[in-house]
This record gives structure tokens, C-alpha cells and sequence, in this order.
């Protein structure tokens, strides 16, 4: 375990950021670091850049930024490379996601322009609605892997990065279930890449390269990719940071806010019904039913987690949780979410709760996306490795350790986020006891 107060290198010299998919996510992300650097937009959702962490009592009023209070990376330092099966460089990737208007681009075009997606590992096995041209071939999946290797170490050398982070922002995979012969072990993972095995998809072919690389790896999508006992192994061995899985925006995000607080209050639930349509790349590759059902896992368990229906089952033990996707061309990236929710008070009476999100699905995820990156940066210069259940707060579906129920409840996610600073620089942890001030 790592030791309180530990010493943290300094986040010196440029910190490299590859994107495994240059879409909607990753364009809305590099866009709007580049315009916050030129001062034209405002971090806004960014724990790193706005986020404040209290220290001591709160008599002190010791309340600083947490960019202030751990060493993190500054924005002028980061550099971004990317794949995709696409040949378009960021501006025209921009552009076709929608995301952001057409003049805040044309001021950002020549730095966008200079982002040109590398060939991309691709199978459409594990994608079925896409097909690209600007994909990598070789004879099997190490080879493939081998050439990510090289990939990365030409990115690193050519940027002078003093370090790196891949994240993967590339589309959801057909949903796959952990196979103990390939993925229990680094031997067996390495043996079925050399063997060309179909339970290794190719979000996991970039995960392994990363990790091979020493290079901190987080997974923006529900696939399974990095959380496989094989590339934790590797991760545990090359003392890399890793985190997952499918950020933690939109309907999920609302989700997680209300029902730990109807679970505070006891009100009970009898149904959570959840629609959204949206009209993105995503949502088409979602509109495929073996996507879908990756996506579908990854939102559903988030209730019976948070609301412990085997500790409450007059309240919880018999709720009906549907969620559903529906692909909508006309909406682009501007989801628009609905949810119903049954649930009861006193003696049983019902309520209904109607809640109508119109979001903005990569305007959601970009600062998280910022967040990861500078987190799992800090993560390895403090020496951590393995998986980042302290990151959990970014995820719809956060990877633990083997054994552990996930922690979905935002508010619970929150405070070991910060506490985890807070005992990383050494501070005491804030228990929110305060009996201290009525003596
Ligand atoms: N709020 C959000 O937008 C949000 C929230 C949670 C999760 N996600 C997930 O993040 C991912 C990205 O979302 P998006 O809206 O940017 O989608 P997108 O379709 O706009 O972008 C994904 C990109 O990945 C590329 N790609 C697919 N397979 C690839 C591969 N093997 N190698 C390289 N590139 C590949 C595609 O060509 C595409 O350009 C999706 O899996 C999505 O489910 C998004």
C-alpha cells in the first residue's frame, strides 16, 4: 500500500495523451482543452481545473484548488495523438461529431489539423456497424500489438513526452463475458494473442500495448478491456495505474445522484424505467443489439448496488429496472433522456418522479476525460498501479479488486476521491464528525 504522505514527483516536462478513437469524446475533449489554453472557454465540470478540497477542521478555512494541492500536469503541457479507423485528422472529426459550433473550430483548425489519427487495430467482429480503411494489418494479434508498441514509442520520442496516458475513447464492443482460458492470466492472454483468439478484442490489444509501454490506461467505454485478470497482472507487474469502465455522464450520472438519496430517506422503489434517444456515431454503434447489451449490463447494475435490495427488500427487493437506447439521427449528440420512477412512501402510498434530460453527451464526458488523464499522471508519479477504485467517481461501472462490490453512490465516491488526496499529501481524512465544536 502506498504510504501516507508520499512523496510525489513533480508532473515535469510535456505529458502525452493518446486517444484510442478520435469521435465525438475525444474531438470535444482536445477542442476544449485548446480553447481553455487560449482562454476562449471555461473548464466547467472539471474536478482538476474547478474543484476545491477542504483540509483540516473547518475552522481553518484551509479550502484550496485541488490543481493547488497535488502536483498535477497544467494544460499548456499536454501533447495529443490518436487512432481511429478513420483517416480524418481532429478538425474534420469535430466537425462530422457536431459537438462543438463550426466558428469555435475554424479558430482552433490549424492546431486540430495537426492531429492525424494513426491506423487503428480494428476488427468489425467486435463493432458491426462501422467500417474504416485506416486500420492496421498483420498476421496475428501480437503482431498488431506489437505495432501499437511501436506506435506509442514514436509518439513519445517525436513529442519529447516526459510521460504518457492512453485513454480509450473508441466505440462500445459486442458484449463478452471474462474467459478464465484466455484472459485469467498475462501467459494464457499472451498465448491467445499469438494464437489470434476471438475473446481478445482490440480495445484489449490497446490496453495490453499501453501497459507494456508503462503507460496508465483508463476505459471511457462498457467493454471489458482492461479489466481482465491478465492485463491487471501486467499492470500490477509494470507498476502502471489503470482505471474503468464507461464514463459516468448523462442519465447514469442522474441515477446515481437520486437514488442514493431516496435510499437515505427509505423511500421505496417499484420501478425505474429509463429511455434516451440520440442520434451520434455512438448511438448508431449502440443500435446494433451485441453493442448494445455491453452498454445495457454496464448502466443496469448501478441500482442494485446503491440500493441493496438484499439489506432492504420491503423497499428495494422487488423493483423493475429497464433502461433503453433508441438511435435517433435527427438529435446528433444532443441526447435527450427520460426517466419514471415509481416509488412509495408511509404506509406504502405511491409517488412518481418524471425526470426529462436534455443533454449534451460529450460536453459531459470531455472534463472527465481531462480528469482521468491528470489523475492517473498523478497516480503513477505517486507509485500506484493495479486498478484505481479512488477513480470509481468517473465510472458507470468501476472496476474494484477481486471480491469487491463496486461503490456507485456519487456522493460515497466523492469523498474517497478526496480523501485519497487528502492521504496522499499527508492531510488527516475528513470524517464530517464535527462533535469536536459542542464540547
Ligand atoms: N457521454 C458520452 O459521450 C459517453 C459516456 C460514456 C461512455 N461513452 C463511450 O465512449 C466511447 C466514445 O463515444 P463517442 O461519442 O466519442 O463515440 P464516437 O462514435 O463519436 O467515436 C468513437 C470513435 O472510435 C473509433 N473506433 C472504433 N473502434 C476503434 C478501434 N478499434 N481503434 C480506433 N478507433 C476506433 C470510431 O471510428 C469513432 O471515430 C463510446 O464507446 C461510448 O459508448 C461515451
Amino acid at each position: 500500500m502506498i504510504e501516507k504522505g508520499v512523496k510525489i514527483a513533480e508532473p515535469t516536462g510535456t505529458l502525452g495523451v493518446l486517444l484510442v478513437g478520435l469521435g465525438a469524446v475525444s474531438t470535444t475533449f482536445i477542442a476544449g482543452v485548446q480553447a481553455i489554453r487560449r482562454g476562449i472557454g471555461k473548464p466547467i465540470g472539471s474536478l482538476t481545473q474547478m474543484g476545491t478540497i477542504r483540509l483540516g477542521k473547518r475552522t481553518e478555512g484551509r479550502v484550496p484548488k485541488i490543481k493547488d494541492f497535488v502536483p498535477l500536469a497544467r494544460l499548456d503541457d499536454l501533447v495529443f495523438g490518436a487512432w481511429d479507423i478513420f483517416e480524418d485528422d481532429a478538425y474534420e472529426a469535430a466537425l462530422h461529431a457536431g459537438v462543438l459550433e463550426k466558428e469555435l473550430l475554424a479558430v482552433l483548425e490549424p492546431e486540430l489539423r495537426e492531429i492525424k489519427p494513426m491506423r487503428a487495430v480494428f476488427d468489425r467482429a467486435y463493432v458491426k456497424r462501422l467500417n474504416g480503411t485506416n486500420v492496421k494489418t498483420g498476421r496475428t494479434k501480437y503482431e498488431l500489438a506489437e505495432q501499437l508498441i511501436e506506435d506509442i514509442e514514436t509518439f513519445r520520442a517525436r513529442h519529447r513526452c516526459a510521460r504518457l496516458v492512453m485513454i480509450w475513447c473508441g466505440s462500445t464492443e459486442i458484449y463478452m463475458e471474462p474467459r478464465p482460458e484466455v484472459h485469467g492470466s498475462l501467459d494464457a492472454f499472451e498465448r491467445g494473442l499469438k494464437e489470434n483468439s476471438p475473446s481478445i478484442a482490440p480495445s484489449m490489444i490497446y490496453a495490453y500495448a499501453a501497459l507494456r509501454c508503462r503507460v496508465p490506461f483508463a476505459n471511457a467505454a462498457p467493454n471489458l478491456t482492461v479489466d481482465i485478470p491478465a492485463l491487471i497482472e501486467l499492470a500490477q507487474r509494470n507498476h502502471v495505474p489503470i482505471a474503468g469502465k464507461d464514463l459516468k455522464t448523462g442519465q447514469t450520472l442522474l441515477k446515481t445522484i437520486i437514488a442514493p438519496g431516496l435510499k437515505a430517506r427509505l423511500l421505496g422503489l417499484s420501478g425505474w424505467y429509463s429511455t434516451n434517444i440520440l442520434g451520434n456515431r455512438d448511438g448508431e454503434v449502440l443500435d446494433d443489439p451485441e453493442s448494445f447489451r455491453t452498454k445495457e449490463e454496464s448502466k443496469r447494475s448501478v441500482l442494485d448496488y446503491i440500493l441493496q435490495p438484499e439489506l432492504y427488500p420491503d423497499l428495494y427487493g422487488d423493483f423493475v429496472h429497464l433502461v433503453r437506447i433508441n438511435y435517433y439521427p435527427p438529435r446528433g449528440d444532443n441526447k435527450e433522456g427520460w426517466d419514471n420512477i415509481d416509488i412509495f412512501g408511509w404506509l406504502g402510498y405511491p409517488m412518481q418522479i418524471k425526470i426529462n434530460f436534455l443533454c449534451r453527451d460529450s460536453i459531459l464526458a470531455a472534463p472527465l476525460v481531462l480528469d482521468l488523464v491528470l489523475f492517473l499522471d498523478l497516480a503513477q508519479r505517486c507509485g500506484m498501479r493495479g486498478i484505481q477504485e479512488w477513480l470509481s467517481f468517473y465510472f458507470k461501472s468501476p472496476m474494484t479488486a477481486p471480491g469487491l462490490y463496486p461503490e456507485h453512490d456519487l456522493f460515497i465516491q466523492l469523498m474517497k476521491l478526496k480523501n485519497t488526496l487528502r492521504y496522499l499529501r499527508g492531510e488527516e481524512l475528513i470524517t464530517h464528525l464535527g462533535l469536536e465544536y459542542y464540547d
